[in-house]
């Protein structure tokens, strides 16, 4: 048996990200359609940074597809400091169908990964936030009818999980994603190799921009995060000065299409990386991305539950 684990978002194939999007979309259709969880089987939620949209959305949409929703409590467990990654994937896999991880290291990821025998998603990481990201592009198949051929602008910190996700998401679903950074703040280059290799198959492209205007200039969809990813909070202070000219602000919104949208996967800081105008203003479409999280983690582990069987 494969297991399929969910740990970046090119784990995903360009035809498997567009299965599951539509899967996502089924879903939000018919809430309790699918019942992979039956049983109830348990799905182990384990959060070593804070979380308000990703445990709620997990633990409904779980219970929604029939099963679970177990909080390890991250503190506790203890993961890497009382026993090694290793022991605790093979002991959660005794008990759990699914172990869902927001962690800070990749690798660690990698390890559960390699050891658990079940699925094991990634939930955040200092790298990837894949899962937000299956979220983002449900979003943006609704208000735009497709996805491939659009142009998204990523604006503000690119090295942080989103930007990393974007470029490689956004080029699985065929989309030019552009990465508006200062210096030292874009996507690695290793992230835009892949991004690249990933777009030549595809028909989506990414590039690196310093200038966020020039990013923004006819864009269809327009993302920003916090300048402070979790993890970040001792360099707030350089952070809030190297990251200003990036603001989502209306004057900067108004050079993308005009119909462009507005994406943040929350929290946001109103009057750092986006102005209150902008983030609740009519072109933003974030509350309907943070609901989206549901939908899109219950076709991610419908999806990797029916892979793995
Ligand atoms: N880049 C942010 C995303 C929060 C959902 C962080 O890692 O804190």
């Amino acid at each position: 048996m494969t297991v399929r684990h969910f740990l970046r978002d090119d784990d995903l194939t360009p035809a498997e990200q567009s299965r599951l999007l539509d899967l996502a979309a089924e879903l939000k259709g018919s809430p309790y359609s699918r019942r992979p969880l039956e049983g109830p089987q348990s799905v182990a939620m384990i959060f070593d940074k804070p979380t308000l949209r990703t445990q709620v959305s997990f633990g409904a949409g779980i219970a929604e597809l029939g099963g679970n929703p177990m909080l390890v409590e991250g503190r506790l467990a203890g993961i890497g400091v009382r026993e090694s990654v290793a022991d605790v994937a093979r002991v959660l896999a005794r008990q759990v169908a699914v172990v869902v991880w927001r962690t800070f290291a990749q690798a660690d990821l990698d390890t559960m990964a390699a050891h658990a025998g079940v699925p094991v998603v990634n939930a955040l990481s200092d790298d990837f936030h894949p899962c937000q990201l299956v979220a983002d592009l449900l979003t943006v198949r609704e208000h735009k009818g497709t996805l491939p051929g659009l142009t998204v602008a990523f604006v503000g910190d690119g090295a942080c999980n989103m930007g990393n996700s974007w470029l490689l998401a956004g080029t699985t679903a065929g989309m030019h994603v552009r990465v508006a950074a200062p210096a030292g703040y874009l996507p690695s280059e290793a992230t835009f190799a892949r991004a690249d290799e990933i777009a030549a198959a595809t028909g989506g492209s990414a590039t690196a921009y310093d200038d966020a205007e020039a990013a923004v200039a006819g864009a269809d969809v327009v993302v920003t995060d916090t300048w402070i990813s979790m993890g970040k909070e001792a360099e707030v202070d350089s952070r809030v000065e190297v990251f200003a000219p990036y603001a989502l602000t209306p004057g900067l919104l108004a050079l993308a299409a005009p119909d462009a949208i507005v994406l943040h996967c929350l929290p946001a800081y109103r009057g750092k990386e986006i102005a209150a105008e902008v983030l609740d203003g009519p072109q933003s479409v974030v509350w309907d991305e943070a609901e989206n999280r549901r939908h899109a983690q219950k076709a991610v582990l419908a999806f990797l539950l029916e892979e793995s069987a």
